[in-house]
């Protein structure tokens, strides 16, 4: 039985939004949602539906489409984006592609392409009706130890008991200095990332697949280098592609980014995510490091709106409070996560994520409810993580 797919199309032109129209009505089982404004801006389709393809228009003329395209990403991360243009230029279209268009279009349109490739997506559509392109969520710390790597691995290993379809969670270690995600999940992995980047001439689904390590919580771990000296194999564009092709292959992809210090990796990971945490505890030297991240963020052009603060061992009674830290912050922090030491240090110590060492901890139970709202199925939207001794949201 086919899935029902939704089409937005968001194209001002109203000849070209027709000629569309009528290509989509030789499918079966489309749903087409017309939209001339800027839907990357408000996200206001989100509300009335959720698309599973987004088709949009590019002006050749000006560069609107870079903005929009990481946008429209950020709004709708499992959404595939057909871009239609009157461009032919190799280099135009490669630009666009990197910017997060699924497919790009030249016009006139061929009606036989866009319906294939409608179909390609139909086909990639999982059982819970999205499609299997991964969403990308990089953790990094501003400052070191505030607990990255342990949030990737308890998230990720939430995500994979949580979301239930084969190929559901890809972890990936791009921490290559000290790689703690195979410690915490007590891994000795046989390949890592740096086989794949060895090979990386000829890196396909197959290679990339017959990398990664299948742990018992259910996630697929792409490990960091064993010893550090490796990590020279990877090169400029290694991060970018790899991640790329997970994201064909998972239904989200962990990133464990290094703590602090921007790398070419992890500017690569952060331009394929569809967020990026970034770990701060109530420190002068965590928020400023924090407000450095993203100042650096911004002028690499990479979208900031992705950008978001996660309060790690989080306490009632810091010097500093949640307002001061958000003032400098210049944002609303995501989630708070608290201070759980004996429960974490278990669970470092065996090897075994706390969600699953320590289920019903106080860490574990808030870690399920940040991945429940990552998955937009969290019921109280103002809840991110704690509450009042009245039981109110923080
Ligand atoms: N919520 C928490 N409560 C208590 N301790 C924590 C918590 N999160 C992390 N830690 C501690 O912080 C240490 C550093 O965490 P880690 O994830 O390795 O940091 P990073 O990857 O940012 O360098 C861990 O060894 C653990 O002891
Ligand atoms: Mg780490």
């Amino acid at each position: 039985m086919p899935q029902t797919m939704n089409i937005a199309i968001e194209v001002s032109d109203r000849e070209l939004a027709g000629s569309i129209t009528e290509i989509l009505k030789s499918l079966n089982d489309v749903k087409v949602h017309k939209w001339y404004g800027s839907m990357g801006e408000k996200g206001d389709l989100s509300v009335k539906s959720s698309p599973n393809i987004i088709i949009t228009a590019d002006d050749p003329a000006t560069d609107e489409i870079f903005r929009r395209l990481p946008k429209i990403r950020h709004v709708f991360p499992q959404a595939a984006v057909f871009v239609v243009s009157t461009e032919k230029d190799p280099k135009h279209i490669v630009e666009v592609m990197k910017a997060g268009a699924t497919e790009y279009l030249v016009t006139p349109l061929d009606g036989k392409v866009l319906t294939n490739s409608i179909e390609e997506v139909r086909a990639k559509l999982t059982e819970t009706g999205h499609i299997a392109k991964g969403a990308v969520y990089s953790f990094i710390s501003s400052k070191g130890g505030l607990g990255s790597s342990v949030l990737s691995v308890n998230t990720a290993a939430t995500l994979a008991a949580t979301i239930k379809n084969g190929n559901a969670v890809a972890l990936c270690d791009i921490s290559f200095q000290s790689g703690d995600t195979s410690v915490l999940l007590d891994i000795l992995p046989e390949t890592t990332i740096v086989d794949i980047c060895r090979n990386f001439h000829r890196l396909d689904v197959s290679l990339l697949k017959g990398a990664m390590v299948k742990h018992k919580s259910g996630l697929e771990l792409l490990a960091a280098p064993v010893s550090p000296e490796d990590y020279e194999m990877i090169k400029e564009g290694h991060i970018e592609k790899i991640i790329g092709l997970l994201t064909k292959l998972y239904d989200r992809i962990i990133v464990d980014c290094p703590s602090m210090s921007i790398t070419g990796s992890t500017i690569e990971a952060f331009r394929v995510s569809s967020k990026v945490f970034v770990v701060i505890d109530l420190s002068l030297p965590a928020i400023r490091n924090a407000v450095r991240i993203t100042q650096m963020i911004r002028k690499l052009g990479i979208c900031d709106e992705k950008i978001e603060f996660i309060l790690n061992r989080y306490e009632k009674n810091a010097t500093l409070s949640i307002e001061d830290a958000e003032k400098n912050l210049g944002k609303q922090i995501f989630w708070l996560f608290p201070n759980d030491f004996s429960d974490i240090m278990s669970s470092i110590n065996e090897g075994v994520p706390v969600v699953q060492l320590h289920p019903r901890s106080l860490i574990s139970k808030n870690i399920m409810s940040f991945t429940q709202k990552l998955r937009n199925k969290l019921e109280s939207k103002d809840y991110r993580g704690a509450r009042t001794a009245f039981g109110k949201s923080i």
